[in-house]
């Protein structure tokens, strides 16, 4: 970290794979300049990795990086890299936090932490023991109308808190010719759609409502076949015609009931949350309902910009009142000047981006961090050897989540 003349911070930036994640980190750390002018922290892109040589190309002709390599080592060992995004495939990213960590590189790292909880503790382990900074790629927690309804529950708005319904319903392998991607694959990836959108639906919840404490899960496979799609080609959203199948290693579907020992609001609060990446209809509802015992609220991120809000118990029109994203919830305003004029998917992850550097220089940690990524990861943990047993698993709390912290 470099300390400019005008008082500015430069960080410089390392990258390790420039898939559809790294591309988007890329982006988000340019577009902080833009975005969050008066931020005073200015990334620098220095050196990215990725195995794929055309991605590494692509990284320094299309994104900017300084420099690129095919060994993600080069990008640690980097002096001039002091904070690594790390956006490869799942089963790298324990191997590669470690290693940051131990290099003395915060890291902002892809969900899921790792092939389950143990990997996940190993990272947890490791970043403590180096004392870096990190942040997790939870991007729904950032969208403005999810932070008013944090602060609704907080408020006591929507009462006790008694339950919550979630769903994480993609229809990215809904067609049954969709590419067998590292994403299939068990030792690749663990688990199936728990690990890559059930996550997200887990930390929304311990984000709004504070910890899961017990689970009750079943899962399906729907497609025990599909195409197979060579490593750094293509997305998770190809459809192959005739190619070579091979065996889906992961659930496609899963479905879990919670009981949440939850945060001041929330403590006796129970709920059902489910995840698919074969639904057909939906194409990225991600959706949560939360409801207490004076009201309720829907958001769901194919309206990523609306949060549907029960007037209460006793107001003189029962119902909900369709509430826009404005400036005043989260950083909506920093986005865009006027409700009505959306934020995207995108934006989200240069508040990430935003929050994570904010905690690397220092300043207050707003981020998610490798606890929170440890605590999904037991409940995701949890869910699977529900599954397996056919009985209800607990999940032991995480000291250190951001959940924890705003209580
Ligand atoms: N937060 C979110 O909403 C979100 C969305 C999509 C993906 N993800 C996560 O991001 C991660 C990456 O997903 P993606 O969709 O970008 O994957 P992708 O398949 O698009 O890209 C993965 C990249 O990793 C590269 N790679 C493979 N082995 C490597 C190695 N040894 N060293 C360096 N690079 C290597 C590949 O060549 C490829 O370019 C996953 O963990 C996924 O779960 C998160």
């Amino acid at each position: 970290m470099q300390k400019n003349d005008d008082g500015t911070i430069t960080i410089g930036v390392g990258l390790i794979s420039v898939g559809w994640m790294g591309q988007l980190h890329s982006r988000a750390y340019s577009n902080l300049r833009y975005v969050y002018p008066e931020l005073g922290i200015r990334p620098r892109l220095v050196h990215a990795a990725d195995t794929a040589p055309a991605r590494a190309t692509e990284a320094v002709e299309v994104l900017g990086y300084e420099r690129a390599s095919a060994d993600y080592h080069e990008v640690l060992n980097d002096p001039e890299v002091d904070v690594v995004s790390i956006c490869a495939p799942n089963f790298l990213h324990a191997e590669i936090a470690v290693a940051a960590a131990k290099a003395g590189k915060h890291f902002w790292v892809e969900k899921p932490v790792g092939r389950g909880e143990d990997e996940t503790r190993a990272v947890s382990e490791a970043a403590a023991e180096a004392g870096v900074v990190s942040s997790i790629g939870f991007n729904y927690r950032h969208a403005p109308a999810i932070e008013h309804l944090k602060k609704l529950i907080a408020d006591g708005e929507l009462g006790r808190i008694t339950n919550v319904r979630g769903n994480m319903f993609a229809d990215y392998s809904a067609d049954p010719r969709g590419a067998l991607s590292w994403r299939f694959i068990r030792n690749l990836a663990g688990s199936g759609v728990l690990g890559d959108l059930m996550g997200h639906l887990v930390d929304l919840v311990q984000y709004t409502l504070g910890p899961i404490a017990e689970v009750s899960a079943i899962t399906s496979t729907v497609y025990t076949e599909r195409p197979e799609l060579p490593m750094g080609s293509g997305t998770h959203f190809a459809v192959i015609e005739n190619g070579e199948m091979k065996p889906v290693e992961n659930e496609d579907y899963a479905g879990m009931l919670v009981r949440l020992s939850g945060n001041a609001v929330a403590a006796d609060a129970v709920g059902t949350l489910e995840a698919s990446r074969v639904a057909v209809g939906p194409r990225a509802s991600y959706g949560i309902e939360i409801y207490g015992t004076n009201g309720s609220a829907h958001w769901d991120f194919e309206r990523m910009n609306e949060l549907h809000i029960s007037s209460g118990l006793g107001a003189a029109h029962q119902g909900y009142t369709r509430v826009m994203a404005s400036p005043g919830m989260g950083d909506f305003g920093l986005f865009q000047p006027g409700a009505g004029t959306s934020m995207g998917y995108d934006d989200l992850k240069v508040i990430e981006a935003k929050k994570f550097l904010e905690a690397v220089a220092g300043r207050a940690a707003l981020n998610s961090n490798i606890q929170d990524a440890l605590s999904a990861s037991q409940v995701i943990s949890a869910a699977e050897r529900s599954a397996a047993e056919r009985r209800w698993e607990s999940s032991a709390p995480v000291a250190g989540t951001t959940a924890a912290i705003a209580d």
